[in-house]
């Protein structure tokens, strides 16, 4: 594994010395575990964790959710700082916004930078430069997970958890409310996202349809600068085209202030996005799970959970393809292509069984090659369509975020032998490869950044329950 440059922080000795103890692994993983932890603590700044030096070098939001669980494993008092120092960017209307822009970086440093975002427009601004949209709502489940490994220790981070926990709990709250009062353009129950970027899967092929509408020319990127393009071949990224069109939807949500009023009539791209809605579902969930230890009522939560489960059923589900795909607005129709997208409901133990049956024809078919054995992680794109890039971002390259995702789901419903298998087939890439960003779904080679936050964080989690140390509690 190659580190990328940066400030490294002195923990790592003490940290890995300490946490390694702690999990019962053998060499080879032992090995794996230093690498995640040399990864985090290389990534860390002063506050928060980049998800990598070089290609995104301010706080991303699903990022740092996902990080703080691995980082509960080393020290839960870095993962609570961790999600503070995120919602400390939360606008007043509740969005948790999908880029913390660090000040002490030039405005150059990453593109588009803050004056593209230009968030001090907005209607109710934030008080530090941010980006205006938002990513998949993983956090809730990330403050639960935290809480959950913080207080199966010992000491001050079982002790200072209930307490970190009722802090959050309100900006939690305030994010979902967010999402459900402002960004249910279709009626129907279901958030949409405004932006690509917002699915957290930019360019993956289910956006390929929805984007095809939006007008943009790709000679506008001579004016510009790619940040991406620096670092990584650009095979291996999104093309000039993704990016006008992506910078056209910037701007036309930027230019209302980023209102949500009349999102229908206005904004170019308008999705409901599954992988979005389950997550948003496991969150009022995970809400519930924080309700009740903070003596609140979990009962709303259970109530809205179910109601958004239904609703990815009813408007997402197709059930002659057996799969779930998400819904273009503009058209009224689901998009064509059969992406690791339609997966992602297992993540709810409210899923009715014949979805869930369905999901799992669908993940152990040579779509996706999912199986009980040490193999390949789940691509992000069906590898028999005909436009699946193994190499480039999320048009098929294996990610370690949708498959812990998917490997939280398979264990939900009882899929022990399948979990186990996907959780072998993780852990083998990064002993391969090391901390990538995303990896290639036939050789497992790394490709993207070689030292990625979630990558890592994700590795120590999947590591810690085969020790036994985290104790992986379902969803409640
Ligand atoms: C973003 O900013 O969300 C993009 O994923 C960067 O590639």
């Amino acid at each position: 594994m190659t580190a990328e440059a940066g400030p490294t922080t002195g923990v790592t000795e003490a940290a890995a010395g300490v946490d390694v103890a702690a999990v019962d692994l053998d060499a080879a993983d032992r090995a794996t575990w230093r690498v995640a932890v040399e990864t985090l603590d290389a990534n860390w700044e002063y506050d928060h964790t980049v998800p990598s030096r070089t290609l995104y070098p301010h706080q991303w939001s699903w990022d740092s959710a996902f990080i703080a669980i691995g980082l509960a494993h080393l020290d839960p008092a870095r993962a609570w700082r961790e999600l503070d120092t995120l919602f400390a960017a939360q606008w007043p209307d509740g969005r948790v916004p999908h880029i913390v822009f660090n000040p002490r970086l030039r405005p150059g440093d990453y593109f588009p930078g803050p004056d593209m975002w230009a968030s001090p427009l907005a209607a109710g601004p934030p008080s530090g430069a941010t980006s205006g949209i938002v990513q998949p709502p993983v956090h809730a489940l990330a403050a639960w997970r935290v809480h959950q490994i913080a207080t199966g220790r010992s000491g001050a981070g079982a002790v200072d958890a209930t307490h970190r926990l009722r802090a959050l709990y309100p900006r939690l709250v305030a994010q979902q409310r967010y999402l459900a009062r402002r960004r249910d353009v279709g009626g129907g129950g279901l958030a949409s996202v405004v932006h690509p970027w917002e699915s957290g899967l930019d360019n993956s092929p289910a956006w390929d349809a929805p984007m095809a509408a939006v007008d943009a020319d790709p000679a506008v990127m001579r004016a510009y600068r790619r940040h991406d393009t620096r670092f990584v071949a650009d095979s291996h990224r999104p093309t000039d085209l993704d990016y006008a069109r992506y910078l056209a939807l910037v701007a036309a949500y930027r230019d209302r202030g980023y209102a949500d009023d009349d999102l229908a009539g206005r904004q170019p791209f308008l999705v409901e996005c599954p992988l979005f809605n389950a997550v948003r579902a496991a969150a009022e969930l995970a809400l519930a799970g924080i309700a009740g230890v903070l003596g609140e009522d979990s009962g709303p939560h259970r109530d809205r959970a179910a109601r958004i489960t239904d609703a990815i059923v009813e408007r997402l589900y197709d059930p002659v393809a057996g799969t779930f795909r998400p819904r273009d607005l503009r058209t009224g129709r689901l998009v064509p292509a059969r992406t690791v997208l339609g997966l992602t409901p297992i993540l709810l133990p409210g899923l009715p069984a014949e979805q869930v049956r369905t999901i799992l024809a669908e993940a152990t078919s040579e779509r996706f090659g999912l199986t009980a054995r040490m193999s390949r992680p789940l691509p992000s794109h069906d590898r028999t369509a005909a436009d699946f890039e193994p190499l480039r971002y999320w048009r098929g390259p294996s990610w370690m975020n949708i498959n812990w995702l998917i490997w939280q789901g398979l264990r939900e419903h009882g899929e022990t032998t399948l979990a186990a298998g996907l959780r072998e087939s993780m852990l083998d890439l990064v002993r391969r490869s090391g901390c990538h960003e995303y990896f290639h779904p036939d050789t497992g080679a790394g490709l993207g950044s070689p030292a990625f936050g979630w990558t890592a964080a994700l590795t120590l989690d999947v590591l810690a329950e085969h020790g036994g140390f985290a104790g992986c509690r379902p969803l409640p």
